[in-house]
């Protein structure tokens, strides 16, 4: 089956099976590597893209879902704030929770401008980190905000 979507800002259109994950959708047809996979059961985030500008697990969802829907990995967001922040602050180590860690940040800095200590924690707590310990994504992410 045949089903379009918005990809980073570009209609799309891909041939896909009908039981078919988004993340499999986007890693293997689309080449988009940047999306990770991780536990594939929805709980550690690597795999996060935004749909309609909301963070979602790519490979909690179907690829049919998507029909007609924006859909925008690390490499659609306008974000050289965020991701000089991450890199001056020591928010990346192996890198491999980073793109879903600066997808979960960017949406909620499109939301809300200023969040609080408390609204950034709540917004990243889907996206696992093994390396860094959080506080310094934490801290980038209210590195931006205050510039
Ligand atoms: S790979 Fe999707 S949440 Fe872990
Ligand atoms: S930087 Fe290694 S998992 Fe986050």
């Amino acid at each position: 089956m045949k089903v379009k979507f918005k990809l980073n800002g570009k209609e799309i259109e891909v041939e896909i099976e009908d039981g078919e994950l988004l993340i499999d959708t986007l890693r293997n047809r689309l080449k988009i590597k940047s999306v990770k996979h991780g536990c594939g059961i929805g709980e550690c985030g690597t795999c996060t893209v935004l749909l309609d500008l909301k963070p979602v697990c790519s490979c909690l969802l179907l690829t049919k879902s998507v029909e007609n829907r924006s859909i925008t990995t690390v490499e659609g967001i306008d974000c050289e704030k965020l991701k000089e922040s991450f890199a001056t602050h020591g928010a990346v180590q192996c890198g491999f929770c980073t793109p879903g860690m600066l997808l979960s940040a960017y949406s909620l800095l499109i939301e809300n401008k200023n969040p609080s200590k408390e609204e950034i924690k709540e917004r990243i707590s889907g996206n696992l980190c093994r390396c860094t310990g959080y506080n310094q994504i934490i801290e980038a992410i209210e590195n931006v905000c205050k510039n």
